[in-house]
């Protein structure tokens, strides 16, 4: 497939990059900061602010998917900020105009109705992020486009490519999980055409777990 990857050059967007190389496919990176990244035969690199709809589009004919992994750095996940939704929307315009359907996107665990102390916590600390990810995602649901919201909880870093996926809810039990498995259900997602105008919940572990024995 050829694929078009925002976020490229953060943790999530590696991932998406080094598995996507793995799997075989052509990457076009759309990033604004290209000196991150090292261009080679599978991959294109195209300097870009995922903010400017013009610029994407004219990279994007051609493309099978988008995958957008974009996060506002740390400090500014805790004040608002309207950077997903803008993304969005710029990313939304951008393939409409560049004929492009298919569209991953990474949003949160954190806008799962989810009760106890721990998600209480991170619902509180991440509220300002969290009315971001929600506009973003309005924006998407409306798009038209054959889109996939990935709501994963917590990120770590591991070399884990496995993962639970539930189509609405929060897989039970999860905290936590690798930004590889995160990248490993978007690119099976639009290599299988699965989970399409949906919400879906990730977690820890194999899909077999998720499934009726
Ligand atoms: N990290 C977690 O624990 C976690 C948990 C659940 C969900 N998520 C979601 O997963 C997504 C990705 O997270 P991540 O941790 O992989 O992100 P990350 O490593 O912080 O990478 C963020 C990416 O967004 C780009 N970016 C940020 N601000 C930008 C701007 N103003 N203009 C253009 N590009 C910009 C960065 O580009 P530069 O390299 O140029 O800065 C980078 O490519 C986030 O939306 C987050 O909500 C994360």
């Amino acid at each position: 497939m050829r694929l078009f990857v925002i976020g490229a050059s953060g943790r999530t967007g590696h991932e998406i990059l080094d598995l996507a190389r793995r799997r075989g496919h052509q990457v076009t990176a759309y990033v604004r900061s290209p000196r991150k990244l090292k261009a080679g035969g599978w991959l294109t690199v195209v300097e870009g602010s995922p903010l400017r709809p013009g610029k994407m589009a004219e990279a994007l004919p051609g493309h099978d998917a988008v995958l957008s992994a974009i996060g506002p750095p740390t400090r500014e996940a805790f004040r608002p900020s309207t950077l997903l939704t803008d993304c969005a929307r710029a990313t939304i315009e951008a393939m409409r105009a560049g004929g492009v359907g298919r569209l991953g996107i990474v949003s949160a665990a954190v806008l799962f109705p989810e009760k106890g102390l721990y998600f209480a916590f991170f619902k509180w600390l991440l509220r300002h992020h969290a009315q971001d990810l929600r506009a973003m995602e309005e924006l998407v649901r409306a798009s038209g486009l054959a889109w996939t919201i990935a709501r994963p909880p917590r990120l770590t870093k591991s070399a884990d490519e496995g993962f639970r996926a539930l189509d609405g809810a929060l897989p039970p039990g999860s905290t936590a999980m690798s930004y590889r498995s995160v990248a490993a259900f978007l690119l099976d997602s639009v290599e299988q055409r699965l989970h399409i105008e949906t919400v879906v919940g990730l977690g820890r572990g194999v899909e077999s777990e998720m499934r009726p024995s």
